[in-house]
């Protein structure tokens, strides 16, 4: 397929190339030149590389692996360790993507030097180049603390899944006039901290266009609507694996639990019938 009709190839690679890194101060020159900033979950190596291969510009290895790999409710219980873990697994099958981690609940909201300490594990362990934390006014000293020692922030704000038991539902953040005011401040106090990007998760999109015009850094949005300088989904939820979760901002590019069932239920199928392995298949 031609590439000019998917939006154009500028992270696309021929083979053999070696690819440039998209780094921080590239996708600030993606806001300033209007080119949308292509987001993706990723938990392994194998879906990274297939990511990165397309030109997907940053990899989120998103707590959201503790629902979607690890089947928890939430996200709750995810560990720096098991963080680091994927981490390492995603690295492993990128070229050319940013790779961004998650740092889990409990993992930066103790203090400013344990989650200083953290962050850096991420980065020299899991080889990360740059780490994201959910939150707003009540962060930005650790944010601070970490950008200034060379560790790349990716905020997140809107609905942040960690506080959960905070906010009891996953309803849309920002839809009263106070709320929407703090989206604002708060966006605006993580570029002052040196946050090199902000997440902006299921929020109003007028809210979205606010915040990305009030920002030089870019905008990341997930249910934010259109505005937002990037998108970013679950893998998972877009590829059509994760069928109990459909709310209206994902669009389901694939239906893959319908077509894995499908496959694996055909090769059933064929051992217990003994079509499989052919002779061809055989030594
Ligand atoms: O954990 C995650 O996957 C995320 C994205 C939804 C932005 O934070």
């Amino acid at each position: 397929m031609d590439p000019t009709q998917r939006g154009g190839s500028a992270g696309r690679q021929a083979e053999g190339e070696r690819p440039r890194r998209v780094t921080t101060l590239r996708l600030r020159q993606m806001k300033q030149a209007g080119q949308k900033i292509v987001c993706l979950t990723a938990y392994d190596a194998l879906m990274a590389r297939i990511f990165d291969e397309v030109g997907v510009d940053v990899i989120l290895v998103g707590d959201s692996l503790g629902n979607v790999v690890q089947g928890h409710e939430t996200t709750i219980p995810v560990t720096l360790e098991e963080m680091i873990y994927h981490t390492k697994a995603v690295v492993r099958g990128v070229r050319r993507a940013l790779v961004v981690t998650d740092m889990p609940f409990m993992s930066y909201q103790v203090s400013t030097e344990e989650a200083f300490r953290n962050a850096g594990w991420i980065l020299k362990e899991g080889g990360a180049a740059a780490v994201k934390v959910e939150g707003g006014a009540h962060i930005v000293e650790t944010v601070a603390r970490m950008t200034a020692a060379g560790i790349p922030v990716m905020g997140h704000l809107g609905l942040t899944p960690q506080s959960i038991h905070q906010f009891g539902s996953y309803r849309a953040r920002g839809t009263d006039p106070k709320e929407a005011e703090q989206i604002v401040r708060d966006a605006q106090l993580l570029e002052e901290a040196g946050a090199f990007a902000i997440v902006l998760e299921k929020i109003p999109a007028e809210l979205a266009r606010r915040v990305t015009e009030s920002v030089a850094i870019p905008t990341i949005g997930i249910g934010a609507g259109v505005h937002c300088d990037g998108q970013i989904l679950v893998y998972t939820d877009m590829l059509g694996l994760t069928v109990e979760f459909q709310p209206r901002f994902v669009r389901r590019y694939e239906h893959l639990y319908e077509r894995i069932r499908e496959a694996v239920a055909r090769y059933a199928d064929d051992v217990r019938m003994q079509r499989f392995p052919s002779e061809e298949e055989s030594y």
